[in-house]
């Protein structure tokens, strides 16, 4: 089977997937794929024309990539791509949209809204503590914490869009569970001395992961129940990883659900790959099952 890994894009989050579209290309050469690495620039409709490929193994994160966009060329061009397709790609990428489906499907959601950047810069838009984020990026690039003792509003950089989401602040540990053909594969507990931003997601060292997460019982089983939830309401196809939040002093209502990826990261410190390294599989044959996966 001829593969193109399509890796990188003009999104926020280029140099994440080059990491993930590199980790998964040799993943797949080793499974025994031929495979070409494509770096998705604005040629990327005629390098597809003529690569001709069996399957795309789609490894950009962010807009465009992970957003709709591409797996809607992909469907024009009737080539076989892995993970969502076009409407739970552009659903999860919008976190505003995401959550109306998950507050449908009866799944907990923190308070959040849609503002202006300017607006946000001028007066707190929800009472502290908040989290303001662009509606449609990941990685944590872009997020601001406006705590508890703040007294003027954050100061966002020139970079953010026109209008942002603004989000209730949840406190508690960072969990994240990743579904796999609807079926989720385990919680991880993310322990970080400080929040969990860029840095800590990708620097050897920068998080430490628990698989799977010392949690009661009961806590456990919601979050497998509610990342396999979000996972069908959105509508996603083989693999996504749900990320969620417990403040431990609340019990059951202290889980919330914060966002699925469709992209899930899968660099050498993600969580999607650690999660199936748990459940036995090894990175060349969880690639090599997102690729048999791949349909349009
Ligand atoms: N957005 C990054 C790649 C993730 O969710 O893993
Ligand atoms: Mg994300």
């Amino acid at each position: 089977l001829r593969v193109a890994v399509l890796m990188g894009g003009p999104s926020a989050e280029r140099e994440v997937s080059l990491v993930s579209g590199r980790e998964c290309a040799k993943a797949l050469r080793d499974a025994g794929f031929e495979v070409t690495e494509v770096d998705a620039g604005p040629d990327l409709a005629q390098t597809l024309v003529q690569l001709k490929p069996d399957a795309v193994f789609n490894a950009l994160h962010g807009r465009w990539g992970e957003d709709g966009c591409v797996q809607g060329l992909l469907e024009w061009l009737r080539i076989p791509y892995t993970h969502s397709g076009v409407l739970a790609s552009a659903l999860a990428m919008d976190k505003a949209r995401s959550k109306e489906v998950f507050a449908a499907a009866g799944l907990p959601v923190v308070t959040s809204v849609l503002a202006s950047a300017d607006e946000v810069r001028q007066r707190h838009v929800l009472p502290p503590p908040y989290v303001v984020k662009p509606n449609n990026e990941g990685s944590s690039v872009g997020v601001y914490l406006v705590n508890e003792a703040a007294n003027s509003p954050p100061q966002l950089g020139p970079e953010m869009p026109a209008t942002v989401m603004v989000e209730t602040y949840v406190p508690g540990r960072e969990l994240t569970v990743t579904v796999m053909q609807d079926r989720a594969l385990n919680v991880t507990d993310i322990v970080t001395t400080g929040w969990y931003d860029y840095d800590a997601k990708y620097k050897a060292g920068g998080s430490h992961h628990v698989v799977p997460a010392d949690l009661p019982a009961e806590i456990t089983a919601a979050c497998l129940d509610y990342a396999e939830r979000a996972h069908k309401a959105l509508g996603c196809r083989g693999i996504s990883r749900t990320d969620l939040r417990w403040d431990e002093s609340r019990g059951l209502d202290g889980l919330i659900l914060l966002e699925t990826n469709t992209q899930p990261g899968m660099t050498p410190t993600s969580l999607a790959p650690e999660q199936a390294a748990r459940a036995g599989m090894s990175f060349a044959d969880f690639c090599a099952w997102i690729v048999e996966d791949a349909s349009c």
